[in-house]
């Protein structure tokens, strides 16, 4: 048996991770969540039924709350933060406060057990988003390796990257001065079912849903990648599975998917996925600073545990739709 942490178990990537953990009978789940932003909705509490899960409702920025926390446990996937751009404009102060302490507090927490839990981090690409905006260049694919910068420390858009950049810190050093296993995993447009409303899938889902004239579509001529959330889950898993993440310094690690997309061939394949297409398309130009490209480097977890993407777009798009579909804002 297998116990595992799940920190912000209730949000976007720790549901499906707790659904793709919990396909293997010999895990345990405990989920901590204050739900500022995970809900207990029907694919929660369904989620919940399963008996070797639970989901407990606290504050990780509560030192007190680790006292209650049971010793036992063989992995934590701490995933908690405060993410979504409205948010780092809105209060950047406690972006800041909540990701760096909850993680403080974790880090410290493992390091007073005397069995220590394998750590997975997640970082994410903003950390070396400012290096691209601050010197112009980034090589692409991007590995790893890249310099981590904050272009701009009095613009509150890059309180969220600075808790990654300095988390990053944080888990290479703590790791390695206290001796416990862990990795740092970069998420590289994650999508799927119930990942919020704020994304671009999730918001043209529901304007494809209401069938909007003209569709308006930002940025057309910029290229993503987008990695289905079962495959992300996946990666994630296997590293922290895997041996080859268990020596030091940690290893650092990008999650993403290589086929890249314009914005307005992804539109494309969204409408074909939602079986409706708009008479009228309007182009609009992405607000400022927005890059024209991004792709992240994958060659690294291809080669720690064999991982490559294989869900296609369409099928993913179809599934992402009608979610949404099935689940309209509120
Ligand atoms: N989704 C992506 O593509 C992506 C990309 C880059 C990085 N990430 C990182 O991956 C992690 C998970 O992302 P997500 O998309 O699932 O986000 P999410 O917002 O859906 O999940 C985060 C969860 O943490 C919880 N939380 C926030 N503050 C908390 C606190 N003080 N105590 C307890 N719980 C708290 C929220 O309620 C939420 O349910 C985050 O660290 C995020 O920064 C995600």
């Amino acid at each position: 048996m297998k116990k595992i942490l799940i920190t912000g178990g209730a949000g976007f990537i720790g549901y499906h991770l707790a659904h793709h953990l919990l396909a293997d009978d010999g895990n345990e789940l405990v989920l901590v969540d204050n739900l500022q932003r995970g809900k207990r909705d029907t694919d929660l509490l369904e989620l919940l039924k399963n008996d070797r899960v639970s989901l407990i409702e606290a504050d990780l920025t509560d030192h007190k709350f680790y006292q209650s926390l049971p010793d036992d446990f063989d992995r934590v996937y701490h995933l908690a933060a405060v993410n979504g751009t409205k948010w780092f404009y809105k209060m950047p102060q406690e972006v800041l406060r909540i990701n760096v302490l909850s993680l403080i507090y974790i880090l410290e927490w493992i390091r007073g057990l005397s069995k220590k839990p394998k750590l997975c981090f997640t970082s994410s690409n903003e950390a070396y988003a400012g290096a691209l905006e601050a010197f112009n260049q980034l090589p692409l694919p991007t590995p790893e390796n890249v310099p981590l910068v904050i272009s701009d420390t009095f613009n509150p858009r890059w309180t969220y990257a600075g808790t990654k950049l300095i988390g990053e810190q944080f888990v290479i050093f703590y790791a390695a001065a206290y001796q416990f296993p862990a990795v740092i995993v970069r998420p590289h447009n994650f999508y799927g079912p119930r990942a919020g409303y704020d994304h671009v899938l999730p918001e043209w889902s529901q304007r494809i849903a209401r069938q909007e004239e003209p569709f308006v579509i930002y940025g057309a001529d910029e290229t993503r990648t987008f990695c289905y959330i079962t495959d992300a889950v996946e990666a994630m898993q296997l590293l922290m599975d895997s041996d080859s993440t268990n020596g030091y310094p940690v290893e650092t690690v990008h999650i993403g998917n290589t086929d890249e997309i314009t914005m307005s061939d992804l539109a494309k394949k969204m409408f074909a996925a939602a079986g409706w297409t708009p008479q009228k398309l309007e182009y609009k130009p992405s607000p400022p600073g927005s890059v024209k490209r991004r792709l992240a480097d994958i060659s690294k977890i291809k080669r720690l545990v064999g991982w490559v993407p294989s869900t296609s777009l369409t099928d993913g798009l179809k599934k992402t739709f009608e979610w949404y579909q099935a689940h309209p804002k509120k």
